[in-house]
């Protein structure tokens, strides 16, 4: 048995759904889902209902979560068509949230003027992080470099995407990125087994997208799960919404990538551990670690993970590497199998 500490990991894209769609996942179930996949801290996503987008809405959002998780949190404020005038930062919000295009919710900004409110007034020392497709990316990055301000460009899945990301880099813009595990490891190919199951935004990629993003992994920032766990029903029903699980799936199949030769140790750690501390800027949390077994091969099951959803898109894949134990300042939170963090033990991350 091969047996390996990692520092603490940490997902900077979740969605935890509270409050409004806890029958999908909320808070509690949600961190025992990130313990188990060996991640300390999650950064959670502002498109509940009704959606995080002020004082109220985010101060709801801290005693949610504060009472019930598990493990480490901050949010992404959500930027909407009327708030841009009055910037709401607040205590734990790590960014803005703008989702430039169609996805899963109603929180969309899509007029350039409101936009462009956004990109004026949001505080310069926090990234804007943009769910944006294809044109969209470049249009992001195109406002971050007129506005001179960070931004960070969620899930990005299309080889022309990571390209303009490379480009804009080299250009000097202050730009950075996250990949998901499912644009990592599942095509449009896998999409044709899975069905409305693989429907997610943005869409799986062909195989050339894929390749893409896995030779151009040093412009990669962080990789992030997209976590958007919805019922097995509503993935089954006539309008499927997009989103699928990840936060428990997310480290195994990197580790099977490093025992599969595709992926350095060190490129997780990068990936999940020092790429998003750099990203968003928080201070890691104390005495964490993940301790993992490299030589654990096993099969990716949807019953028995810790999401209520209890379905994955990567079900009967076989891994090799599995979490051991989890800690967290100095105690054991996870165990072979069993969360024993209770709910309320997660601490807001200390940002910097
Ligand atoms: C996400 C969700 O379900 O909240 N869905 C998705 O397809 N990725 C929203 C998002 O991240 O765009
Ligand atoms: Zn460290
Ligand atoms: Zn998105
Ligand atoms: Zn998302």
């Amino acid at each position: 048995m091969a047996t390996l500490d990692l520092p603490a990991l940490i997902d900077i894209h979740v969605h935890l759904r509270e409050p409004g769609g806890t029958h999908k996942e909320d808070f509690s179930s949600g961190t025992a889902a990130a313990l188990a996949g060996g991640i300390v801290a999650v950064l959670d996503m502002p498109n509940n209902t009704p959606p995080l987008v002020d004082e109220d809405t985010l101060g709801d959002k801290i005693g949610l979560a504060s009472r019930s998780a598990r493990c480490d949190f901050a949010f992404y404020m959500g930027a909407s068509t009327d708030n841009a005038a009055a910037p709401t930062v607040g205590p734990h919000v790590v960014g803005l949230k703008m989702y430039l295009d169609e996805t899963y919710g109603p929180l969309r900004v899509s007029s350039l003027p409101t936009v462009m409110a956004h990109f004026k007034s949001w505080p310069r020392n926090r990234p804007i992080a943009a769910h944006a497709e294809g044109l969209s990316s470049a249009i992001a990055i195109g406002l971050a470099q007129l506005y001179d301000r960070r931004l960070h460009l969620c899930h990005v899945s299309r080889k022309a995407e990571i390209e303009l990301v490379r480009r804009a880099k080299e250009k000097g813009t202050s730009i950075t990125c996250e990949v998901a595990p499912h644009h990592l490891f599942l095509t449009e190919e896998d999409a044709k087994e899975l069905g409305s199951l693989a429907r997610t935004r943005p869409p799986l990629g062909t195989q050339e997208d894929n390749e893409a993003l896995w030779t151009n992994l040093e412009v990669i920032d962080a990789v992030a799960s997209d976590h958007a766990p919805h019922t097995i029903a509503e993935k089954q029903s006539d309008d499927p919404p997009s989103g699928v699980p990840g936060l428990e799936t997310t480290l195994p199949l990197l580790l099977n990538a490093v025992s599969e030769g595709r992926l350095p140790l060190e490129e997780v750690v990068r990936l999940l551990h020092d790429g998003p501390a750099r990203i968003m800027g928080f201070k890691m949390p104390k005495d964490a670690h993940v301790q993992v077994d490299l030589d654990a091969k096993w099969p990716i099951r949807g019953e028995g993970l810790f999401t209520k959803c209890a379905w994955t898109p990567f079900e009967g894949m076989m891994v090799k590497g599995r979490v051991r134990s989890v800690s967290v300042r100095g105690a054991v939170v996870y165990q072979d199998g069993k969360v024993l963090a209770i709910p309320g033990s997660g601490r807001p991350l200390v940002l910097l």
